[in-house]
């Protein structure tokens, strides 16, 4: 249909009609589903009738072929100007094959398999009968206190932006009409959901107008300029106005200046809870709020449904807006050719071949033994093949794998790491043993995992977070390893052998306990349903490890937030002067973090050399090469992700120490030099100033190219 068509639609809809399209709830409340009959409850709490429930736009959540079938036909039967619903749910990593958590996929700076793995979770949703999913989550993380760092890339906007673009690429796709196997995407949360003040979800966000453009504004935008067809609002107050009755967020910036005319719909509840952040007194004035910022759909809360029709009779909204509000709306639902065919690519039949099929699970095999973060080796991994191994702890044998927002993804069909372990030590041996529960211990656990681990040359712990212990609601103040898990490896200890860590979770941890003790770390994160099998192909060296962290790992939560691009001070501490007291530092911490923003280890070596740079002077309409040699020292191919980091010395704001502003992967053979090149270019260097313009200012930039955030070689140029 076009425009014209679909505004003649919009004409010929009440204003009841309307105002029932921007309202989504769960499945729970349709006719059609299971659950029916338990609903009056929820349905007289809300104040909403059969008939507003029945006439509503959008379901959130409800999946199956069969099921959102009967649910659309039911609904178009009752329909009187045959508007399909639309479905709608948290694709977030995967759908029944369940990929790595976003933060772990961000680790393998990998933008083409992030792309594979939203279209294989796309695909697996069509046909089960969803048409939009809630992601990419794209909101940039400083802070692995809040649960839902797990949900993000990371700490970094650069490299946010690219992979909410992949995400957005590989949801999407080119046609939503013409290829019904893909969703489309729903970026959020907007804006600036991951700055919650103490780690603690759904917090106060406070932060400069221009700090939000420069760091947290940047990833959304870009997932936007991909094409991406939603924005969600988010829980957290933006300078003071909840962000889903922010104008100026929401209207001015997302709708006005960057050109956004997709759905923009609240997060669950949240146009209501203006109320509970104190800028509503009640559902009219939430309601005014919202429809006035631009908020098109309202998720799980009755104030559009029960507050617009007054709001418009008494003048104060003008019903313009909700025309607007559903055009858009029924303009997405053109988009993915529902008005032909409201069915969609749902299909029962196609659903048993697709869901969950082997071609699926080996994308996300691959994805997870790129996504594993080596921390620490002192040469104990890879396991030998003849390996005598005791794997302990309570991710031995655990199915708690795939991570807190795993969609329909089951936890019987994870694959857990002792099997594949087992698997993989074909002329040695495994012996496996509990040692403790995720929070609990007890002498007999103790006793056994010590005589599990006497008779072995090698012991593996797999410890970590249960998958509640991260995600929505999971922020934690304290984020070591929990209490039963370091005195089991304390036990371990006392053996004096050779001890390998694996740890399975959704945040960057305070390794205390366990970083020292360990001769070797691999931060698995939560690796999705073939992670066992990606681990141990880690663990056994049939995979060299090459993923790098996008977010800082602390030395103590005390440190917290601690990210790479920080600012300098005006009193920096002097590394070779720690004890000097008016400096900026702790007395009893050092200031960087214990591992920095890019770094991940390999089995091999790589050794850089001869950082060149194409000229020290720059002109704005000029370029400049930068080179540098690797080499691959060690005794193993291996695949080094080369990072381009620059400093404005001195800008009319203050200038972050790095900003990450280019990396090239190159797979090296032992003995192999690859080089690799970067180009720079004036737009590289702008950055938002006072008045929040978009330059750049000439002077002097350093440029530093290393395998982390930290460990670089460093030239210099000017901007002149
Ligand atoms: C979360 C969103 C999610 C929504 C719908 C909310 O609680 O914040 O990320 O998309 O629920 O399930």
């Amino acid at each position: 249909m076009d425009n014209q068509q679909l505004q003649g639609l919009v004409e010929q809809m009440t204003l009841e009609e309307k105002i029932a399209q921007l309202l989504q709830l769960t499945a729970h409340f349709h006719e059609g589903t299971d659950n029916k009959g338990q609903v009056t409850g929820p349905m007289e709490e809300m104040g909403i009738t059969e008939g507003v429930v029945t006439a509503s736009g959008s379901i959130l959540g409800l999946s199956g072929a069969q099921a959102v079938i009967d649910v659309q036909q039911a609904y178009l039967s009752k329909s009187r100007l045959g508007i399909p619903l639309l479905f709608m749910a948290d694709v977030i990593h995967g759908f029944k094959t369940i990929f790595p958590i976003p933060l772990a996929i961000g680790c393998s700076w990998d933008m083409e398999l992030a792309e594979k793995s939203a279209e294989i979770a796309a695909k697996e949703s069509a046909v089960s009968g969803i048409h939009v999913t809630f992601a990419p989550m794209v909101d940039l993380v400083r802070d692995p206190r809040w649960g839902r760092v797990m949900e993000t890339t990371g700490e970094d906007p650069y490299l946010n932006s690219l992979f909410a673009r992949a995400f957005v690429r590989g949801y999407q796709g080119d046609n939503l009409k013409e290829n019904p196997d893909r969703l489309a995407a729903c970026v959020k949360h907007f804006a600036a959901y991951g700055a919650p003040e103490g780690g603690r979800d759904y917090n106060t966000v406070n932060m400069s107008e221009r700090n939000l453009r420069e760091q947290y504004l940047p990833a959304y935008k870009a997932a936007l300029d991909e094409g991406c067809e939603m924005v969600m609002t988010s829980f957290n107050t933006v300078d003071g106005i909840p962000a889903t009755g922010n104008e100026k967020l929401t209207r001015g910036i997302l709708r006005d200046e960057w050109g956004f005319d997709g759905v923009v719909i609240s997060d669950w509840a949240s146009i209501r809870e203006m109320i509970a952040h104190g800028a509503a007194e009640d559902d009219c004035e939430a309601a005014y709020r919202a429809i006035r910022a631009g908020v098109d759909i309202e998720m799980m809360t009755p104030c559009y449904v029960n507050q617009l029709p007054k709001l418009i009779e008494s003048g104060r909204v003008d019903e313009a807006l909700i025309d607007e509000a559903v055009l858009r709306i029924l303009r997405l639902k053109d988009k993915l050719g529902l008005f032909e065919n409201p069915l969609r690519a749902a299909d029962p039949e196609r659903e048993r071949e697709v869901v969950f099929c082997e071609e699926h699970r080996n994308v996300s095999h691959e994805l997870a033994s790129k996504s594993s973060v080596l921390l620490k080796n002192n040469g104990i991994l890879p396991l030998g093949p003849d390996a005598n191994v005791a794997l302990i702890g309570p991710f031995a044998q655990s199915n708690d794998i795939l991570g807190w927002w795993s969609c329909v993804g089951a936890k019987e069909d994870a694959v857990q790491l002792g099997t594949s372990l087992q698997e993989r030590l074909s002329g040695g041996k495994l012996a496996i043993s509990e040692g403790c529960g995720i929070d609990s211990i007890s002498q007999e656990q103790i006793h056994a995992a010590l005589e599990t681990a006497r008779s072995a040359d090698v012991i593996v712990l797999a410890l970590g977070e249960e998958s509640a212990m991260s995600g929505e609601g999971g922020s934690r103040t304290n984020i070591r390893l929990p209490e039963a898990q370091l005195e089991l490896v304390k036990q371990l200890k006392t053996l004096g052998k050779p001890l390998a860590a694996v740890i399975f979770n959704g945040r960057p941890l305070d390794l205390h306990g366990i970083f020292e003790e360990a001769d070797a770390v691999l931060e698995a994160w939560f690796p999705g349903s073939e992670g066992g099998a990606a681990i141990a192909d880690i663990l056994v060296g049939r995979v060299n490890p090459s993923a790098r962290l996008t977010m800082s790992f602390p030395q103590s939560v005390g440190q917290v937030p601690v990210y790479y691009n920080h600012y300098n001070t005006g009193r920096p501490m002097n590394p070779q002067k720690t004890e000097e007291r008016y400096v900026s530092k702790y007395i009893d911490s050092p200031n960087d973090p214990l591992l920095p923003f890019g770094f991940g280890l390999s089995y091999t070596t790589f050794e850089y050399s001869d950082l060149t740079i194409s000229g020290h002077e720059m002109k704005a309409e000029e370029q400049l090469t930068v080179q540098v040699k690797v080499t691959n020292t060690g005794s193993r191919e291996g695949v080094e992700t080369v990072q381009l980091y620059i400093r404005d010395v001195a800008g009319e704001v203050v200038r972050p120490m790095r900003e990450l502003k280019g990396f090239e992967k190159l797979l090296l053979a032992p003995g192999e030099t690859g080089t690799a090149t970067f180009t720079i270019t004036e737009e590289l260097l702008r950055y938002h100033h006072s008045d929040l313009s978009f330059t750049s200012d000439p002077g002097t930039f350093q440029v530093f190219v290393g395998s982390n955030s930290r460990d670089t070689l460093e030239q210099s140029f000017k901007l002149v």
